[in-house]
C-alpha cells in the first residue's frame, strides 16, 4: 500500500495533466457532428494504453464507433481481468448553464469539472494510470484486458455483436467496470445491481397541418394537451405506473433484504436540499433508497410541440411528442416492457389524435453477486485504501453491457464505482473529486492483489 500511495503522489499532476487531455475531446455519441471527435478520442486512449504497457493495442471498428481493446498477459495460470469502460459522454447541453465550458475542464475546490469527467473518462481512465503503476512497480497479479467503448450512452448497440464475435479473444475470469457511484468517501460503497431500460418516443397527431389557434382552437383536440393527458395518466395518485401488467414480473424483496438496503447512510433533508427541491415525490409505500433502486419507474425525458421560439405566435400545432424511459429491475425484460407500453398507449389514445410509438434501445436489469472471489476482492480493496468496508447498494442507472456480458460470455460483473450521484452525471457542470479519482487510482492495484490471493 506504501509503495502504490508514494507511486500516486509522485505522479498525481500527470494522472490529472492526462485526464485533462482526454476531457478536452468532445466525445459526444448521440450527435454526428463530433463522429471525427469521438474518433479522435478512440485513437488518443488507444495510444495511452499502450504507453501505459498493454500489448495488441487495437482500435476496432464496428458498425457504429470503434471499441478500444488491449491486453497484458502475463500468465495463463493467472485469473484475468477484463475492464470495460466508455470513452463517449451526453451531450453538454444546456451550455448556458454551464459555469465553464464543458470541454475545457476547469478544476474548482479541488473538483475537475467536465463532461465525462466521472462518467466515464475520469473513472475508467484510473484503470489505465492504476495498470501502468502496477507495471512500473512491477507487480501486476492477473492478466488484464480492457476494453473501452464508444456508444455506451446511446445504447451500445454494435458491442453485442463485437463480444460475440470476439468472444475467445474476451476469455476472463470478471469484469470490473467503474461506471458507477459510491455514497461518499467516508462511506464507501459498491453498487450490487443496475436497473435495465427501456426507451421509448411518442408522436401523437391531431390536425394534417398547424392550425390558427383562434380561428380552430376549441374545435379541434390539440395534440399537445392531449399528450399532456396521456402522460399524466401514466401514473396513478399513489405514484405507481398505470400500465397493465408493468409490476407483473417484478420481484419483491424480503423485509430483510429491504431492512438492509434501508441501512445504508441517507440525509433526507441534505438530499431535497442539494437538489433544490423542498419535497421528494415518488411511489407510495417505498423509501427513496428503493424508489431509485429496486423499483421500476418511468419518466418523461424530453417533451415538445407547438412553438418554442421567441415571443409568442397563436398556433394549435399539428403534432406534439416525447421520449418515454422506464427503468427495470430484475426479471423484467426490456422487450415486454417495450410491448406492454406500446399496447397501453394505443389502447389510451383517443379517436380525435393518432399516436405512434416508436422503440428505442433497451437493456436488462443485473443483480452482482456478493459472494463471489472478486467482489471479496474489491472489499478488501476499498476497506484498506478508505479504511472502512463498502457497503452493498443498488444502482438506479443502467449499463446494459453488464446483462450481456454475462449472458454470452458467462461473466460475472463487479461494478467498482468511484463516482458520486451529486456529480452531474448527464446534467450541466459534470464534475468528479481529484480526492476520489487518485483515490480511485489506489484502490484499483488492491483489487487485483487480493483478486490474485484470494483466487488461489
Ligand atoms: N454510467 C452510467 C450508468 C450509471 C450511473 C449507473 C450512475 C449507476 C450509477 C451510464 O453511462 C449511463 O448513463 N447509462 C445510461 C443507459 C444507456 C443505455 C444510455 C443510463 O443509465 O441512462
Ligand atoms: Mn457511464
Ligand atoms: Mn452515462
Amino acid at each position: 500500500m506504501q509503495n502504490i500511495k508514494q507511486y500516486v503522489e509522485e505522479n498525481k499532476q500527470r494522472f490529472l495533466n492526462e485526464l485533462v487531455e482526454l476531457l478536452k475531446f468532445p466525445s459526444i455519441s448521440a450527435d454526428p457532428q463530433y463522429k471525427n471527435d469521438v474518433l479522435k478520442t478512440a485513437e488518443f486512449v488507444a495510444e495511452k494504453l499502450k504507453d501505459a504497457g498493454a500489448d495488441h493495442v487495437e482500435v476496432c471498428p464496428t458498425a457504429g464507433y470503434p471499441i478500444v481493446y488491449g491486453e497484458k498477459i502475463i500468465d495463463s495460470s493467472k485469473p484475468t481481468v477484463l475492464v470495460y469502460g466508455h470513452y463517449d459522454v451526453q451531450p453538454a447541453d444546456p451550455l448556458e448553464v454551464w459555469k465553464t465550458s464543458p470541454f475545457e475542464p476547469v478544476i474548482r475546490d479541488g473538483k475537475l469539472f467536465a463532461r465525462g469527467a466521472c462518467d466515464d473518462k475520469g473513472q475508467f481512465y484510473m484503470h489505465v494510470k492504476a495498470f501502468e503503476l502496477m507495471i512500473n512497480s512491477n507487480s501486476l497479479p492477473c492478466n488484464i484486458k480492457f476494453m473501452i467503448e464508444g456508444e455506451e450512452e446511446v445504447g451500445s448497440s454494435n458491442l453485442g455483436v463485437f463480444v460475440k464475435e470476439n468472444a475467445e479473444r474476451l476469455k476472463a475470469d470478471v469484469v470490473l467496470i467503474s461506471d458507477t457511484s459510491m455514497i461518499s468517501l467516508e462511506n464507501p460503497s459498491l453498487e450490487t445491481g443496475l436497473r435495465g431500460l427501456s426507451y421509448l418516443e411518442v408522436e401523437v397527431t391531431g390536425p394534417n397541418r398547424d392550425l390558427h389557434s383562434g380561428v380552430y382552437g376549441g374545435a379541434v383536440a390539440n395534440p399537445a394537451t392531449i399528450l399532456c393527458q396521456l402522460i399524466a395518466s401514466l401514473h396513478d395518485k399513489n405514484n405507481h405506473v398505470t400500465i397493465p401488467g408493468f409490476y407483473d414480473d417484478v420481484l419483491s424483496l424480503t423485509d430483510d433484504e429491504r431492512a438492509s438496503l434501508n441501512n445504508a447512510p441517507y440525509n433526507e433533508d441534505e438530499y431535497k436540499k442539494d437538489l433544490g427541491v423542498d419535497a421528494l415525490w415518488g411511489e407510495q409505500g417505498y423509501s427513496t433508497i428503493e424508489r431509485t433502486g429496486i423499483r421500476p419507474t418511468l419518466e418523461v425525458n424530453g417533451i415538445w410541440g407547438g412553438y418554442i421560439g421567441e415571443g409568442a405566435k397563436t398556433v394549435l400545432p399539428s403534432k406534439a411528442s416525447a421520449k418515454i424511459s422506464m427503468r427495470l429491475v430484475p426479471n423484467q425484460h426490456s422487450d415486454r416492457i417495450t410491448e406492454l407500453f406500446t399496447k397501453h398507449f394505443n389502447n389510451i389514445a383517443p379517436d380525435y389524435v393518432k399516436v405512434n410509438v416508436k422503440a428505442h434501445h433497451g437493456g436488462e436489469p443485473v443483480v452482482t453477486p456478493t459472494d463471489s472471489v472478486a467482489y471479496k476482492a474489491a472489499e478488501k480493496a476499498i476497506e484498506e485504501a478508505f479504511g472502512k468496508k463498502p457497503i452493498p447498494t443498488r444502482g438506479g442507472g443502467s449499463i446494459p453491457i453488464v446483462a450481456l456480458f454475462e449472458e454470452v460470455l458467462g461473466i460475472k460483473t463487479v461494478l467498482m464505482g468511484f463516482g458520486l450521484d451529486s456529480d452531474n452525471l448527464h446534467s450541466p457542470n459534470e464534475k468528479f473529486d481529484l480526492a476520489n479519482y487518485y483515490k480511485g487510482i489506489e484502490t484499483i492495484p488492491l483489487f487485483y492483489k487480493y483478486y490474485a490471493e484470494l483466487s488461489l
